[in-house]
């Protein structure tokens, strides 16, 4: 039964991206999903300009020019990632993504004559396998740059696993590091980066992180541990610390349908629940213990069955199948 709870969970993620610190409104969306990013205006005025940009390059998405009445979306930017997914309101000027991918991860910016505002995407995609599949974990990259340099780490303590460094033109994998487990068992591309990892256990379990010019991406290869609730019990989901140091961050995600549920604060040693979030499911449930940084859920009933996963730094992670059942 163990074999069906393996998950591979795809995401791009620096933690602070997570926070609102610096003023960007955070959207955690699934694969395939639609958002739309509002501009915060009912109706764009006479003389307005209004411009959407992608990531750092700020490569420019969609744009209207309401004087000249002209509204213009670039679809075929970065190798067509967007064709046919992006819908402008002419309108209030809000743009609309449909059937979102990884690779739509990122900054989104919004210019106007007078607002700025900036979205940060983090899809997630999860992949179910069990033991002995192999599993690709792509890095995107249609090819390497001269001096692209990518490397490919697992688990608590960063094991550098691949490499490859375009300036010296050389390309590596360890696969003896942590006694072997991966001996025979990883390819990397030497055009994309990509690593495969075949014939996986759980012993493979872990975070991936692929670094590429030091910019990070995760991924999960995630192992839930199944646990059943009676209806109307509380339950705890415990953080694995007995206590948590002021300004360690934790993210509680329910991934069922992808929401934060509860998180410390990087800044102020503060905790929050969104409990508002999944209308309402979570309201009045949800308890985080400022010590432990451990989640309890109160009163679950069948609404609350899923997949939790809670985030720490460095790739620690935690990951729970909660199923329940009747009283
Ligand atoms: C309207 O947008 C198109 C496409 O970007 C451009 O070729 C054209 O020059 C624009 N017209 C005006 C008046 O700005
Ligand atoms: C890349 O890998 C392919 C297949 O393993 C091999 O044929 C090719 O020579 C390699 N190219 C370089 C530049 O290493
Ligand atoms: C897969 O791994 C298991 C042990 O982890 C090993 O016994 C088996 O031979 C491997 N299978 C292949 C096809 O390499
Ligand atoms: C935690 O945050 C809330 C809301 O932002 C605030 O009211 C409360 O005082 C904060 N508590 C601590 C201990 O900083
Ligand atoms: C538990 O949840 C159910 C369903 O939402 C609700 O009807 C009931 O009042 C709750 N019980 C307590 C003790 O909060």
């Amino acid at each position: 039964m163990r074999e069906m709870a393996i998950k591979l969970v795809l995401f791009c993620l620096c933690f602070w991206r997570l926070d609102d610190v610096s003023g960007q409104e955070i959207k955690l969306l699934k694969s395939g999903d639609s958002v739309t990013l509002k501009s915060g205006l009912t109706e764009m005025k006479d003389d307005d300009e209004i411009q959407w940009r992608f990531a750092k390059e700020k490569t420019p998405l969609a744009e209207i020019l309401k004087q000249v009445g002209n509204l213009t979306v670039y679809g075929d930017v970065l190798d067509g990632r967007f064709r046919d997914r992006l819908k402008l309101d002419h309108q209030t000027g809000s743009l609309t993504i449909t059937d979102i991918r990884m690779e739509h991860t990122g900054l989104y910016e919004l210019e106007t004559k007078s607002v700025m505002k900036r979205f940060f995407l983090n899809i997630f995609d999860e992949i179910s396998m069990k033991d002995g599949d192999s599993v690709t974990l792509n890095s995107d990259l249609t090819e390497m740059k001269d001096d692209d340099v990518i490397q490919w780490r697992f688990g608590n303590e960063n094991t550098l696993l691949a490499e490859i460094n375009k300036q010296t033109d050389s390309m590596t994998v360890y696969e003896d590091v942590l006694d072997g487990r991966f001996r025979n068992r990883l390819k990397l591309n030497n055009q994309t980066g990509s690593l495969t990892i075949t014939n996986t256990t759980t012993e493979h379990a872990g975070a991936y992180a692929l670094d590429i010019n030091n910019e990070r991406k995760m991924f999960l290869l995630a192992v839930y541990d199944e646990i059943s609730v009676k209806e109307g019990d509380s339950l705890t989901i415990n953080s694995g610390r007995t206590e948590i140091t002021t300004g360690e961050m934790f993210f509680w995600l329910y991934m069922n349908e992808i929401a934060l549920i509860a998180r410390t604060k990087q800044w102020d040693d503060n905790i929050t629940v969104y409990d508002d979030v999944l209308d309402g499911r979570f309201r009045d449930r949800l308890k985080l213990d400022d010590q432990t940084g451990s989640l309890t859920i109160r009163n679950i009933t069948t609404q609350h069955a899923g997949r939790y996963v809670l985030l720490k730094e460095r790739g620690l992670f935690k990951a729970l199948s909660v199923s329940v059942y009747g009283k």
